[in-house]
């Protein structure tokens, strides 16, 4: 007969430790009806044998018997022949101990975030991701093989895979930066860049593009920055006199895309380039540069950055999550060297370190030259989805309807017209099956601008075309336009 398996009474319960004195026959009786009457051991919970206690709390086979006996005596326990000693129904009769439960932590309020893509089975027409299609697995795999032959470095740098911040120091020197491996920041995605870098500044107050890139926007707010808006209109350019007066307000950086702005895939000109730095020299204002794009034009070119214009005092941040693959999650950060310490010292304090291995594999992947290949062959196709795209919009759009014409990127902006409310296309899409961003949180104040981020990067052609026919038909129809 299998027997059911017995509770551990330990000597903590009973109050006494090994180093103290040795629990009495007394001792355990009490700790029993302790935890029957706070219902720790219900009837017929089966007690340890008087071999398996003597071992347990390291007492002697008398000490063991005569606590079962006089448990028995009390009513609490019976013995059953040949099965053991089990808890009666009887046995609780004092009243239950309540479990006391602490608080709740008091929460922020939830930021707002969306599901990391869209919904299964829609299309989406806003992503920033590129097409998986288009992305390197194959090679990423073999590159990952290669390290797993490698033996594994037992520790971890903070700062990150020193090879590979040589690899990405050797390749923004290639592109005319001057920036060497040791002010090279590995971070998990650009996003925890901006992460460690607003959680480094003493003043709270950080200037951005309105629109702006939304998770950006919900960081540093979430970490308590007060944001000053850089009114930014992708048909107009920007407006520097409006700059100049926004940046009185003295925030302690500013964070800007210069290349292929998210959302609306502005580039800044080389002008705006020259008199946005100018006037954050004036205004004693850091700047913080997003060059998540500039790299994503076709035959190797690329667009000039803030960074290269105005040196090293510019933080710049660059990621390889969307060109590459977006679950590895690799970004990086260049700072001058006197920030490096204190952005470093950040990062330790958020995750000590990151996974090598996945840093390993980047750096396998850049060394081998794939990276190049693959950026070159995923403009071709980038930049065939952008034209077919355009010619889909000039074919299809009513009257009233604007886009921006990047260039390069990932992504355009689509500004309808006003009489079209937001609140009703976006349901009337997701009827249809096409998923939209609503961009409104994207502004700081009012926002400017009545549209959304249409993304040529991760949809064919083919879904391209029929997202865009839908669209058309639908700004028709509840704009009342032909
Ligand atoms: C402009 C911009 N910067 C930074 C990020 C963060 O990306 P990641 O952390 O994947 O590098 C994103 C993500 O979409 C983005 O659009």
């Amino acid at each position: 007969m299998s027997r059911s398996p017995y509770v551990a009474l330990h000597p903590v319960g009973l109050h006494v430790t090994q180093t103290a004195r040795r629990a009495t026959a007394a001792d355990i009786v009490a700790s029993v009806q302790r935890e029957i009457g706070a219902g720790a051991l219900p009837a017929g919970s089966r007690l340890p044998p008087v071999r398996a206690l003597e071992k347990q709390l390291g007492i002697s086979k008398n000490t063991a018997q005569a606590a079962y006996d006089e448990l028995v005596a009390r009513g609490l326990v019976e013995t059953r022949e040949r099965e053991g000693v089990f808890v009666l129904a009887a046995a609780r009769t004092a009243a239950p101990i309540p479990i006391v439960s602490p608080p709740l932590p008091v929460f922020i309020a939830p930021p707002i975030s969306r599901p990391d893509l869209p919904p299964r089975g829609t299309i989406a027409l806003s992503t920033v991701f590129i097409d998986p299609e288009l992305l390197p697995t194959e090679r990423l795999a073999e590159c990952a093989r290669s390290v797993l032959r490698e033996k594994m470095p037992s520790h971890y740098d903070a700062q990150g895979y020193p090879p590979l911040r040589a690899a990405i120091a050797a390749r923004l020197q290639a592109r005319g930066l001057d920036v060497q491996a040791d002010e090279v920041i590995i971070t998990t995605g650009s996003q925890q860049s901006l992460d460690i870098v607003a959680r480094s500044l003493v003043t709270k107050r950080i200037a951005v593009e309105s629109p702006v890139y939304g998770y950006a926007k919900l960081l540093f707010e979430t970490s308590g920055h007060e944001l000053v808006g850089l009114h930014l209109d992708p048909f107009e350019g920007i407006d520097l006199a409006a700059w100049d007066r926004a940046l009185a307000a003295k925030p302690a950086l500013a964070y800007l895309i210069s290349s292929f702005h998210n959302p609306t895939g502005y580039s800044y000109t080389s002008a705006e380039l020259r008199g946005v730095l100018e006037l954050c020299a004036k205004h004693g204002v850091a700047i913080l540069e997003d060059d998540w794009g500039s790299d994503m034009l076709s035959d190797g070119e690329y667009r000039p950055m803030l960074r290269m214009l105005g040196g090293k005092d510019v933080l710049y941040v660059n990621s390889f999550t969307k060109k590459l693959l977006p679950s590895l999650r690799v970004g990086f950060l260049a700072a001058s060297p006197e920030l490096v310490p204190t952005l470093v010292a950040m990062k330790r304090l958020s995750t000590l370190g990151n996974a090598w291995l996945t840093e390993a594999v980047v750096c396998e992947f850049l060394e081998r030259g794939y990276y190049d290949t693959h950026l070159a062959q995923l403009q071709r196709e980038l930049d065939a989805r952008y034209a077919a795209c355009l010619a889909a919009l000039d074919e299809m759009m009513p009257d009233g309807v604007r886009w921006t014409r990047p260039g390069g990127g990932p992504t355009l902006w689509l500004e309808i017209p006003r009489s079209v409310p937001y609140e009703v296309l976006e349901p009337y899409l997701a009827k249809r099956g096409i998923h939209v961003s609503n961009a409104s949180a994207a502004f700081i104040g009012e926002p400017h601008l009545h549209g959304f981020r249409l993304a040529y990067a991760y949809l064919s052609q083919s879904e391209m075309r029929n997202a865009l026919t839908i669209v058309a038909d639908a700004l028709r129809l509840l704009g009342g336009s032909r």
